[in-house]
């Protein structure tokens, strides 16, 4: 039997997860039984671990290939696999609300899944939460599977062979300039509209603030259809607000889930998190 405990976060999707120590040896079992809750829940919470940068990137290799961080990459070429996410600097030091990354990090306060605008996006993304804020900073959390599921089967129907156009440059030069070399190392990448889990056979839409257009369409044609299907997934009671506590380590699945963060005053508190990602299985193709 089962030693996992589960407490369910949201209606649609969500569960924190008891019974488990992540940074320890895993058996498979235990494994499979994780990989079985990613898929039927898309978003978990395990809390109170203790998760040093080795366990987490040794955990985040049980669940696939880890991604190179797309920035690091882009103007580098140098691959790494942690992304800092909050205020706190490598050496402790904090980043006021004036700080260009504190700025630039305001572009995940639009909804979005991490990566989609890569050729081959991640699946999960995977986050341990060292020092949060006492005041604000949650990660709110939708599901675009409860979503695609409320639609209604004609414009299921009308969604199925569609592709849509993800692109980082479009999105994010509208937060802050994007370096030339990252900007290039990102080209425009079309993805399927309607994804398909391929363990459970459950279907959703995939767009967030990197979908630009559809594929074929005019530019106002996309622009109704991906602000109707972002409207159809973020109303109020579609959300689950995370107010994050020390400790948490957040799975959660990106090609169904989309999130975004909430803002903190960065001047006061300190944020800091640490992130791997896990490669995705599917690939789209680029445009240029
Ligand atoms: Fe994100």
């Amino acid at each position: 039997m089962s030693k996992l405990h589960l407490e369910p976060l949201h209606s649609d999707f969500g569960a924190r997860v008891h019974g488990i120590d992540l940074s320890s040896a895993i058996l498979q079992i235990e494994l499979e039984e994780v990989c079985e809750l990613i898929d039927t829940y898309s978003f978990l919470c395990f809390p109170d671990q203790s998760m040093s940068d080795d366990e987490l990137l040794m955990f985040t290799r049980l669940l696939g290939e880890p991604e190179a961080e797309h920035i690091t990459l882009g103007r580098t070429g140098k691959a790494v696999y942690f992304g800092t996410v909050g205020n706190v600097s490598d050496d402790g030091t904090m980043k006021g609300n004036d700080h260009p990354n504190t700025r630039y990090q305001t572009g995940n306060q639009l909804w979005h899944a991490d990566s989609s605008f890569r050729e081959r996006p991640c699946s999960f993304t995977i986050t341990h939460a060292h020092e949060v804020p006492g005041e604000g900073g949650a990660t709110e959390f939708t599901s675009a599977r409860a979503a695609y599921a409320r639609l209604p089967q004609t414009l299921r129907d009308r969604l199925q062979p569609l592709k849509v156009i993800h692109d980082y440059v479009f999105s994010r030069s509208q937060v802050a300039p994007v370096d030339p070399a990252h900007a290039a190392s990102l080209p425009p990448v079309a993805h399927k509209l309607v994804k398909k889990n391929p363990r459970n056979g459950c279907r959703n839409y995939y767009v967030g603030s990197h979908a630009r257009s559809v594929v074929g369409w005019s530019g106002i044609a996309s622009r109704e259809l991906i602000d109707d299907l972002m409207a159809r997934a973020t109303r109020p009671e579609d959300i689950y607000s995370h107010q994050w506590k020390a400790g948490d380590t957040v799975i959660w699945d990106n090609r169904c889930l989309l999130h975004r963060g909430t803002p903190y005053d960065a001047d006061r508190w300190r944020r800091r998190m640490r992130q791997t990602r896990v490669a995705g299985t599917e690939s789209g193709s680029t445009l240029s």
